[in-house]
């Protein structure tokens, strides 16, 4: 399996990788179809909570839905979630220990870079698509077309600050395939079940300027 090709495969989705925090297990479902009825079909479920495994294990039973697990740190991380079903892993930065089991476990890994220095780390283990963490706070635009200049063949996906509004400016850029982002799913209309409200999110998301 080509790790690579899928990775910039699932980038090219769709233009927004929404990260999900799951803390109460039931809305798990429900919000992976508000999502995939919005249109957004790649979801990363990040292990912050106790019921992320639970969530990733019942999301991947939703039609249309290709589920992830983010937050990943270390190998046992990306062992877990795939154990769960996890079929991507997203990192928020990059080690040479994670990328090597990724890739000895066939995971697809999407992982965090911030810096030119972790882009060549990353590159010397077979990672060309990254995504850039976090996006606004380590330099946002500027930066993005400042690191497009020595890393010609390196595709982000910037996450971390941005917002339905800024996305489009990011998405514009030839080297920004996708971005992340927390802002379809707001707590509150997850704790109230709000998925219509989701779904509407969601909509404007996944019609947002494509790839670059
Ligand atoms: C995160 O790891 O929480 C993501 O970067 C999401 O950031 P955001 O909440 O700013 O979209």
């Amino acid at each position: 399996m080509n790790t690579e090709l899928n990775v910039r495969d699932l980038m090219t989705t769709g233009p927004v990788i929404p990260v999900i925090v799951i803390d109460d297990p039931a809305t798990a479902v429900p919000l992976a179809e508000a999502l995939v009825a919005g249109g957004i079909r790649v979801l990363e479920v990040t292990l912050r909570t106790a019921a992320a495994l639970d969530a990733i294990r019942a999301m991947s039973a939703v039609d249309g839905a290709i589920v992830g697990v983010g937050t990943a740190l270390d190998g046992d991380d990306l062992a877990r979630a795939q154990d769960a079903g996890a079929r991507f892993a997203v990192s928020p930065g990059y080690t040479d220990a994670l990328g090597k089991r990724a890739s000895e476990l066939r995971m697809p890994l999407l992982p965090g870079i911030a810096t030119s220095a972790d882009i060549m780390r990353a590159r010397d283990g077979g990672y060309t698509a990254v995504k850039f963490f976090p996006a606004v706070q380590a330099g946002g635009i500027a930066m993005l077309k400042a690191l497009g200049g020595p890393f010609v063949d390196t595709v982000f996906c910037p996450t971390g600050g941005v917002s339905a509004s800024s996305a489009p400016d990011f998405l514009a850029l030839p080297n920004v395939l996708c971005v992340g982002g927390s802002w379809l799913c707001p707590k509150q209309a997850v704790a109230d079940g709000d998925w219509k409200a989701i779904t509407a999110l969601a909509s404007e998301a996944s019609t947002l300027g494509s790839t670059g």
